[in-house]
């Protein structure tokens, strides 16, 4: 009530005082506090084969005078691996319903091209399939999570490639492995049962939907390692909660059953997560969503506005899951995240292609509001994947041929891999407001970890393009006496890295944080992403 209290305050003391430089919020940091661990996951990559996501953005081809290891481009990798990537899900999104894996497997110059249907009829090559994909796991140091074909595949496919992936290679799906290149059988810890099979996915009720969820359940189980992989069911668009109550009504069910000759003593769910697909527009309106660059200061506030709203549609989502599932065992995934505009017709076409959008200072504050929701939510929310990783939508990374340019968003998820399975320290605040043409929010909004040394890190980002905000931590349990940190911002609202210009928005020390006593004070300048360490 406190908190309360003074936000209400400072929130009154900004609207009536527009010459004041930075408004004041005030919290208590119980240092010491045990929340959730913040799953590794909420970092995960989506790849699918779209645009220049797969080819020219990660694929080369061995033969590509682009550095290379296998034909997997080394540059990305490398960039990849520095912000420790711990998941990627791959074909899709909507290609996935398209996609045949045996089209891309065996010898690459005898695989027959086939046509991406789901995206403008785009060529596909199959010349990465899953071994490529596997190599691009391992190259990053990642886990995989497969998105299988529900939409045009069948029970018995997607039961195939499992074999093919998992079983040893003295069996038959093992040794055609093996004979493909690959003796060791490969870790499939996720797999996606189906996507978006409300829409592109198969146009599915989500009655039939749940049926054909449970029957799918009985037959993916891995042929070596753990018994199954963790399963990922389909979940809503958005603020569907019907789709949610429908899925976990029906199939949100667990099962003690034998399996080949194993009796299972203990219970064991049809499914282990339902994925939300959120995506973050300007305007909430798919058919004019917003613009990329040079966007008026309503864009920025509705923007911010939209990726707020995650907060809502999470819990708003796991309210219905909680009555079908009281005992919370069944994890909400967020599949696919990020923001979406409309194409730029200013930018050059041979780059213009599939979903390519720049990525502005505004996308970076998209990315750390929406990763301080995940891992404020880490009880419940385990996995969560950025739309996409390359060349496609929010990504990390766009590429020019040869050239390659790290994003905004990029630099947050070097600001904050820090949180990666660290234990969640409870923070909330009541923020000091920024307010534009009669819409409000509030202008920060942070989250706060501490590692398994020790470590305690707190990340901040400030939601207003005009001022500065004052935040003052009270800091409970906490007996070090320096504080580090390191600042993401930029002059305009739509700065960006071009090929040309790769720096302008870059991530710099920060050295204005101050901690006294118990006492830490930070004014986080305006627009900027902010992660503090406190050994
Ligand atoms: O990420 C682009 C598309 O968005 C995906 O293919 C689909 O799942 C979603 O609609």
């Amino acid at each position: 009530m406190r908190q309360l209290v003074i936000g209400l305050m400072t929130a009154i003391v900004l609207a009536t005082s527009p010459y004041i430089a930075s408004a004041q919020t005030s919290a208590t940091l119980d240092t010491s506090a045990e929340g959730p661990t913040i799953s590794r996951h909420l970092h995960g990559q989506f790849v699918e084969h779209l645009g220049r996501g797969v080819y020219e953005g990660i694929w080369v081809g061995e033969d590509s005078s682009i550095p290379n290891v296998r034909g997997i481009r080394s540059d990305v990798v490398s960039a990849l691996k520095h912000i420790r990537v711990p998941l990627i899900r791959w074909p899709g999104g909507c290609f996935a319903d398209d996609y045949h894996w045996r089209d891309g497997i065996g010898p690459r110059d005898q695989r027959k091209g086939t046509i991406n249907s789901s995206w403008s009829r785009q060529p596909e090559s199959n010349q990465f399939g899953t071994h490529e994909f596997f190599d691009l796991v391992e190259q990053v140091g990642a886990e995989a999570y497969i998105s299988l074909n529900m939409g045009s595949g069948s029970v018995r496919d997607s039961q195939a490639w499992l074999q093919y992936m998992t079983a040893p290679a003295s069996t038959g799906p093992g040794s055609e492995r093996a004979k493909n290149g690959r003796t060791e059988p490969w870790s499939v810890p996720f797999v996606g049962v189906g996507n978006e099979t409300w829409g592109c996915g198969g146009n599915m009720t989500p009655e039939y939907y749940s049926d054909l969820l449970r029957h799918y359940s009985a037959y993916l189980k891995n042929a070596s390692g753990p018994t199954r992989p963790y399963l990922i069911a389909v979940g809503p668009d958005t603020d569907d909660y019907n789709w949610t109550k429908v899925v976990m009504e029906r199939a949100a069910e667990w099962r003690s059953q034998s399996e080949g000759n194993l009796l299972w003593t203990s219970e064991r769910p049809l499914f282990n997560g339902i994925a939300l697909h959120f995506y973050t527009l300007p305007t909430s309106n798919w058919g004019t969503k917003g613009a990329q660059l040079n966007f008026p200061e309503d864009q920025w506030m509705s923007t911010m506005q939209r990726a707020l709203l995650t907060e809502e549609v999470i819990v708003k989502n796991l309210e219905v899951m909680d009555k079908a599932d009281p005992k919370k065992r069944v994890d909400l995934i967020v599949d696919e995240w990020g923001t979406w505009y409309d194409s730029d017709p200013t930018i050059p076409a041979h780059l213009n292609t599939g979903l390519y959008q720049q990525n502005t200072l505004r996308d970076a504050l998209v990315a750390a509001v929406s990763l301080n929701i995940f891992q404020n939510h880490a009880d419940r929310v385990k996995v969560a994947n950025i739309a996409q990783m390359v060349n496609v939508l929010q990504s990390m990374i766009l590429t020019d041929g040869p050239k390659m340019v790290l994003t905004p968003t990029y630099h947050v998820f070097d600001l904050y891999k820090v949180h990666q399975d660290a234990t969640l320290i409870p923070l909330t605040f009541t923020a000091s407001a920024y307010s534009h043409n009669g819409a409000s929010v509030p202008a920060l909004h942070a989250t706060a970890s501490r590692d398994t040394s020790g470590k305690i890190h707190v990340s901040i980002a400030n939601l207003d393009p005009h001022k500065s905000h004052t935040l003052t931590l009270k800091l409970e349990g906490h007996k070090g006496k320096t504080v580090t940190g390191r600042i993401l911002t930029a002059p305009e609202m739509d700065s960006h890295n071009s090929f040309e210009k790769p720096d302008v928005v870059r991530l710099q020390p920060f050295t204005t944080a101050k901690l006294t006593n118990t006492t830490l004070t930070l004014t986080a300048p305006a627009k900027s992403v902010i992660t503090l360490e406190l050994p």
